[in-house]
Protein backbone atom coordinates (compact mmCIF):
# COMPACT_ATOMS: atom_id res chain seq x y z
CA UNK A 1 0.00 0.00 0.00
CA UNK A 2 1.19 3.54 -0.57
CA UNK A 3 0.21 6.90 0.62
CA UNK A 4 0.46 9.36 -1.54
CA UNK A 5 0.62 13.48 0.02
CA UNK A 6 0.21 16.16 -2.76
CA UNK A 7 0.33 19.72 -2.39
CA UNK A 8 -2.16 22.12 -3.40
CA UNK A 9 -1.15 24.55 -5.97
CA UNK A 10 -1.79 28.35 -7.30
CA UNK A 11 -1.05 28.95 -10.54
CA UNK A 12 -0.99 32.35 -12.42
CA UNK A 13 0.49 34.35 -9.77
CA UNK A 14 -0.50 37.18 -11.47
CA UNK A 15 1.49 38.04 -13.98
CA UNK A 16 2.23 34.54 -14.74
CA UNK A 17 -1.12 33.17 -16.52
CA UNK A 18 -0.77 29.58 -17.83
CA UNK A 19 3.32 29.62 -16.54
CA UNK A 20 3.80 30.24 -12.91
CA UNK A 21 2.34 27.81 -10.59
CA UNK A 22 3.46 27.86 -6.88
CA UNK A 23 3.10 24.65 -4.23
CA UNK A 24 1.47 25.97 -0.69
CA UNK A 25 1.11 23.77 2.61
CA UNK A 26 -1.86 22.52 1.98
CA UNK A 27 -2.26 19.01 0.93
CA UNK A 28 -4.28 16.10 -0.46
CA UNK A 29 -4.03 12.65 0.49
CA UNK A 30 -4.55 9.49 -0.56
CA UNK A 31 -3.95 5.53 0.09
CA UNK A 32 -3.70 3.06 -2.41
CA UNK A 33 -3.38 -0.28 -3.05
CA UNK A 34 -4.17 -3.56 -5.80
CA UNK A 35 -7.32 -4.96 -5.10
CA UNK A 36 -9.36 -7.89 -6.94
CA UNK A 37 -12.60 -4.65 -7.81
CA UNK A 38 -12.17 -1.00 -7.72
CA UNK A 39 -13.50 0.43 -4.37
CA UNK A 40 -13.25 4.12 -3.70
CA UNK A 41 -13.95 5.82 -0.60
CA UNK A 42 -13.55 9.27 0.99
CA UNK A 43 -14.82 11.26 -1.25
CA UNK A 44 -18.72 12.43 -2.64
CA UNK A 45 -20.34 8.85 -4.42
CA UNK A 46 -20.79 10.22 -7.16
CA UNK A 47 -17.10 10.38 -7.58
CA UNK A 48 -16.09 6.74 -6.64
CA UNK A 49 -16.76 5.15 -9.83
CA UNK A 50 -14.14 4.69 -12.75
CA UNK A 51 -14.44 8.52 -13.70
CA UNK A 52 -12.80 9.54 -10.48
CA UNK A 53 -10.21 11.44 -11.58
CA UNK A 54 -7.23 9.62 -9.31
CA UNK A 55 -8.30 6.34 -10.93
CA UNK A 56 -8.88 7.74 -14.65
CA UNK A 57 -4.80 9.30 -14.23
CA UNK A 58 -3.74 5.66 -12.51
CA UNK A 59 -5.14 4.02 -15.44
CA UNK A 60 -4.17 6.67 -18.31
CA UNK A 61 -0.36 5.63 -17.26
CA UNK A 62 -0.79 1.91 -17.27
CA UNK A 63 -2.99 1.93 -21.14
CA UNK A 64 -0.10 4.14 -22.47
CA UNK A 65 2.74 1.19 -21.08
CA UNK A 66 0.33 -1.60 -22.52
CA UNK A 67 0.25 -2.75 -18.78
CA UNK A 68 -2.85 -4.60 -17.25
CA UNK A 69 -5.00 -2.11 -15.38
CA UNK A 70 -5.42 -3.95 -12.12
CA UNK A 71 -8.10 -2.39 -9.86
CA UNK A 72 -7.18 -0.83 -6.57
CA UNK A 73 -8.42 0.62 -3.69
CA UNK A 74 -8.65 3.89 -3.24
CA UNK A 75 -9.45 5.73 0.22
CA UNK A 76 -9.14 9.34 -0.46
CA UNK A 77 -8.43 11.91 2.10
CA UNK A 78 -8.52 15.87 0.75
CA UNK A 79 -9.99 18.84 2.18
CA UNK A 80 -8.58 20.89 -0.96
CA UNK A 81 -11.86 22.20 -2.54
CA UNK A 82 -13.27 21.69 -6.17
CA UNK A 83 -12.77 24.25 -8.41
CA UNK A 84 -11.74 27.08 -6.22
CA UNK A 85 -8.45 27.77 -8.43
CA UNK A 86 -6.36 25.81 -5.93
CA UNK A 87 -5.07 22.55 -8.27
CA UNK A 88 -7.51 20.29 -6.59
CA UNK A 89 -7.38 18.54 -10.07
CA UNK A 90 -3.34 18.65 -10.48
CA UNK A 91 -3.61 16.44 -6.80
CA UNK A 92 -5.65 14.26 -8.69
CA UNK A 93 -3.63 13.47 -11.36
CA UNK A 94 -0.42 13.57 -9.68
CA UNK A 95 -1.62 11.09 -6.78
CA UNK A 96 -3.30 8.52 -9.55
CA UNK A 97 0.18 9.11 -11.80
CA UNK A 98 2.30 8.36 -8.82
CA UNK A 99 0.32 5.48 -7.43
CA UNK A 100 0.80 3.33 -11.26
CA UNK A 101 4.38 4.17 -10.62
CA UNK A 102 4.99 3.22 -7.29
CA UNK A 103 2.16 0.09 -6.96
CA UNK A 104 3.52 -1.46 -10.51
CA UNK A 105 6.72 -0.42 -9.95
CA UNK A 106 7.32 1.35 -13.30
CA UNK A 107 10.67 3.94 -12.21
CA UNK A 108 9.26 7.07 -14.02
CA UNK A 109 11.72 9.46 -14.32
CA UNK A 110 10.74 13.02 -13.48
CA UNK A 111 10.71 14.05 -16.99
CA UNK A 112 7.80 11.55 -17.50
CA UNK A 113 6.30 11.64 -14.60
CA UNK A 114 5.91 15.53 -15.71
CA UNK A 115 4.96 14.53 -18.94
CA UNK A 116 2.18 12.18 -18.17
CA UNK A 117 0.52 14.42 -16.12
CA UNK A 118 0.63 17.38 -18.18
CA UNK A 119 -0.96 15.38 -20.99
CA UNK A 120 -3.53 13.99 -18.46
CA UNK A 121 -4.35 17.76 -17.45
CA UNK A 122 -3.73 19.82 -20.75
CA UNK A 123 -1.06 21.85 -19.41
CA UNK A 124 1.76 21.94 -17.18
CA UNK A 125 1.24 25.22 -14.88
CA UNK A 126 -0.66 23.45 -11.73
CA UNK A 127 1.04 20.05 -11.97
CA UNK A 128 4.97 20.72 -12.40
CA UNK A 129 4.35 22.61 -8.73
CA UNK A 130 1.83 19.91 -7.28
CA UNK A 131 4.81 17.14 -8.19
CA UNK A 132 7.89 19.25 -7.20
CA UNK A 133 7.39 21.57 -4.97
CA UNK A 134 8.00 25.34 -5.14
CA UNK A 135 7.53 28.22 -7.02
CA UNK A 136 7.92 27.32 -10.81
CA UNK A 137 7.19 28.42 -14.49
CA UNK A 138 6.44 25.69 -16.87
CA UNK A 139 5.25 25.77 -20.83
CA UNK A 140 4.69 22.90 -23.14
CA UNK A 141 5.76 23.60 -26.98
CA UNK A 142 5.13 21.11 -29.23
CA UNK A 143 5.85 18.07 -27.22
CA UNK A 144 8.57 19.22 -25.18
CA UNK A 145 7.71 20.23 -21.48
CA UNK A 146 10.11 22.69 -19.82
CA UNK A 147 10.21 23.69 -16.35
CA UNK A 148 12.42 25.93 -13.92
CA UNK A 149 12.19 26.78 -10.36
CA UNK A 150 12.60 29.98 -9.01
CA UNK A 151 13.23 30.58 -4.93
CA UNK A 152 10.87 32.54 -3.30
CA UNK A 153 12.08 34.33 0.10
CA UNK A 154 10.81 32.81 3.11
CA UNK A 155 9.39 35.81 4.56
CA UNK A 156 6.62 35.50 2.23
CA UNK A 157 3.10 33.89 3.58
CA UNK A 158 0.22 33.40 1.38
CA UNK A 159 -3.08 33.85 2.39
CA UNK A 160 -5.83 31.90 0.42
CA UNK A 161 -9.38 33.47 0.59
CA UNK A 162 -11.34 30.44 -0.68
CA UNK A 163 -15.02 31.65 -0.93
CA UNK A 164 -18.14 28.76 -1.10
CA UNK A 165 -18.79 29.18 -4.57
CA UNK A 166 -17.05 27.66 -7.23
CA UNK A 167 -15.59 29.32 -10.76
CA UNK A 168 -15.17 25.76 -13.23
CA UNK A 169 -11.90 26.92 -14.95
CA UNK A 170 -13.79 26.58 -18.35
CA UNK A 171 -15.88 29.44 -17.73
CA UNK A 172 -13.17 31.59 -16.41
CA UNK A 173 -11.12 30.73 -19.53
CA UNK A 174 -14.30 31.86 -21.54
CA UNK A 175 -13.89 35.35 -20.02
CA UNK A 176 -10.49 36.18 -21.89
CA UNK A 177 -10.53 37.96 -25.34
CA UNK A 178 -9.40 36.31 -28.14
CA UNK A 179 -6.05 38.57 -28.29
CA UNK A 180 -4.62 41.80 -26.56
CA UNK A 181 -2.96 44.98 -27.44
CA UNK A 182 0.73 45.22 -27.47
CA UNK A 183 1.28 47.37 -24.47
CA UNK A 184 -0.68 44.96 -22.19
CA UNK A 185 1.49 42.04 -23.24
CA UNK A 186 4.93 44.27 -22.68
CA UNK A 187 3.71 45.46 -19.44
CA UNK A 188 3.13 41.98 -18.73
CA UNK A 189 5.89 40.40 -19.21
CA UNK A 190 8.09 43.36 -17.87
CA UNK A 191 6.43 42.72 -14.49
CA UNK A 192 6.67 39.06 -14.48
CA UNK A 193 10.13 39.80 -15.02
CA UNK A 194 10.45 42.16 -11.85
CA UNK A 195 7.74 39.95 -10.10
CA UNK A 196 10.37 36.25 -10.36
CA UNK A 197 13.13 38.95 -8.25
CA UNK A 198 10.77 40.42 -5.84
CA UNK A 199 9.60 37.16 -4.86
CA UNK A 200 13.31 35.76 -4.99
CA UNK A 201 14.70 38.71 -2.82
CA UNK A 202 11.73 39.52 -0.20
CA UNK A 203 11.50 42.81 -1.39
CA UNK A 204 8.24 43.62 -1.17
CA UNK A 205 8.11 47.13 -1.73
CA UNK A 206 6.25 46.99 -5.05
CA UNK A 207 5.06 43.58 -5.34
CA UNK A 208 1.52 44.67 -5.57
CA UNK A 209 2.22 46.53 -8.86
CA UNK A 210 4.08 43.88 -10.07
CA UNK A 211 1.35 41.18 -9.79
CA UNK A 212 -1.45 43.90 -11.60
CA UNK A 213 -1.97 41.25 -14.17
CA UNK A 214 -3.86 42.95 -17.45
CA UNK A 215 -4.06 39.33 -19.41
CA UNK A 216 -6.44 37.64 -17.46
CA UNK A 217 -7.73 39.18 -13.97
CA UNK A 218 -9.26 41.98 -15.48
CA UNK A 219 -11.85 39.74 -17.35
CA UNK A 220 -11.85 37.57 -14.41
CA UNK A 221 -12.72 39.46 -11.05
CA UNK A 222 -16.06 40.51 -12.14
CA UNK A 223 -16.56 36.79 -12.38
CA UNK A 224 -16.10 36.31 -8.77
CA UNK A 225 -18.25 38.07 -6.12
CA UNK A 226 -17.05 40.21 -3.46
CA UNK A 227 -13.48 40.42 -4.88
CA UNK A 228 -13.15 44.57 -3.82
CA UNK A 229 -14.07 43.59 -0.61
CA UNK A 230 -11.63 40.70 0.29
CA UNK A 231 -8.92 42.47 -1.56
CA UNK A 232 -9.75 45.37 0.81
CA UNK A 233 -9.83 43.33 4.00
CA UNK A 234 -6.64 41.65 2.70
CA UNK A 235 -5.10 45.19 2.47
CA UNK A 236 -6.08 46.48 5.67
CA UNK A 237 -4.55 43.55 7.27
CA UNK A 238 -1.27 44.07 5.88
CA UNK A 239 -1.09 42.44 2.48
CA UNK A 240 1.40 43.59 0.26
CA UNK A 241 0.40 42.10 -3.04
CA UNK A 242 -3.42 40.25 -3.92
CA UNK A 243 -3.89 38.00 -7.05
CA UNK A 244 -6.37 35.20 -8.02
CA UNK A 245 -5.57 31.99 -7.67
CA UNK A 246 -5.49 29.89 -10.63
CA UNK A 247 -8.51 30.49 -12.36
CA UNK A 248 -10.28 31.72 -9.78
CA UNK A 249 -12.37 31.67 -7.77
CA UNK A 250 -10.12 31.42 -5.12
CA UNK A 251 -8.16 35.16 -4.13
CA UNK A 252 -4.54 34.97 -2.68
CA UNK A 253 -3.01 37.81 -0.63
CA UNK A 254 1.07 37.72 0.06
CA UNK A 255 1.93 38.94 3.01
CA UNK A 256 5.55 39.69 4.68
CA UNK A 257 4.30 40.26 8.46
CA UNK A 258 2.97 38.07 10.53
CA UNK A 259 -0.74 37.65 9.51
CA UNK A 260 -3.56 37.93 11.86
CA UNK A 261 -6.18 35.06 10.46
CA UNK A 262 -8.37 35.79 13.42
CA UNK A 263 -9.27 39.33 12.61
CA UNK A 264 -9.34 38.21 8.70
CA UNK A 265 -11.87 35.48 8.67
CA UNK A 266 -13.68 37.90 12.10
CA UNK A 267 -14.06 40.63 8.95
CA UNK A 268 -14.88 37.89 6.18
CA UNK A 269 -17.88 36.96 8.63
CA UNK A 270 -19.74 39.91 7.82
CA UNK A 271 -19.64 39.17 3.73
CA UNK A 272 -22.54 38.02 2.07
CA UNK A 273 -20.43 34.96 0.68
CA UNK A 274 -18.82 32.25 3.45
CA UNK A 275 -14.71 33.05 2.75
CA UNK A 276 -12.43 31.03 4.67
CA UNK A 277 -8.79 32.43 5.19
CA UNK A 278 -6.17 30.01 5.28
CA UNK A 279 -2.93 30.88 6.24
CA UNK A 280 -0.38 29.05 3.68
CA UNK A 281 3.39 28.87 3.12
CA UNK A 282 5.52 27.58 0.11
CA UNK A 283 5.86 24.03 -0.15
CA UNK A 284 9.13 23.19 -1.02
CA UNK A 285 8.32 19.08 -1.01
CA UNK A 286 6.25 18.46 -3.46
CA UNK A 287 4.67 15.47 -3.79
CA UNK A 288 5.55 12.38 -0.92
CA UNK A 289 4.84 8.99 -1.20
CA UNK A 290 4.98 8.83 2.51
CA UNK A 291 3.97 5.31 3.37
CA UNK A 292 4.53 2.15 1.87
CA UNK A 293 3.93 -1.79 3.69
CA UNK A 294 4.61 -3.55 0.44
N1 LIG B 1 -3.56 28.78 -15.98
C1 LIG B 1 -4.87 28.22 -15.88
C2 LIG B 1 -5.90 29.33 -16.05
C3 LIG B 1 -4.97 27.62 -14.52
O1 LIG B 1 -5.71 30.38 -15.45
O2 LIG B 1 -6.87 29.15 -16.75
C4 LIG B 1 -6.19 26.85 -14.33
O3 LIG B 1 -5.90 25.76 -13.54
Amino acid sequence: MVRIKVPATSANVGVGFDTLGLAVTFYGECEVELSDKLEITGCPVAFQTEDNLIYQSYKYVLDDLKRPVTPIKLQIDSDIPFARGLGSSAVCIVSGVLAANELHQLHLSQDELVKYCTQIEGHPDNVVPALLGGLSASYQMNDDIFFQHYPVDESYQFVAFVPDFTLETSVARGALPESYPLKTVVANQAKLLFLLDALKTGDAANLDKFLDDGIHQPYRKTLIDEYDIVENIAKESGAKGFYISGSGSTLMGVFTSQVDLKGLNISLSTLKHKWKALDLSVDYKGAEVCHRTI
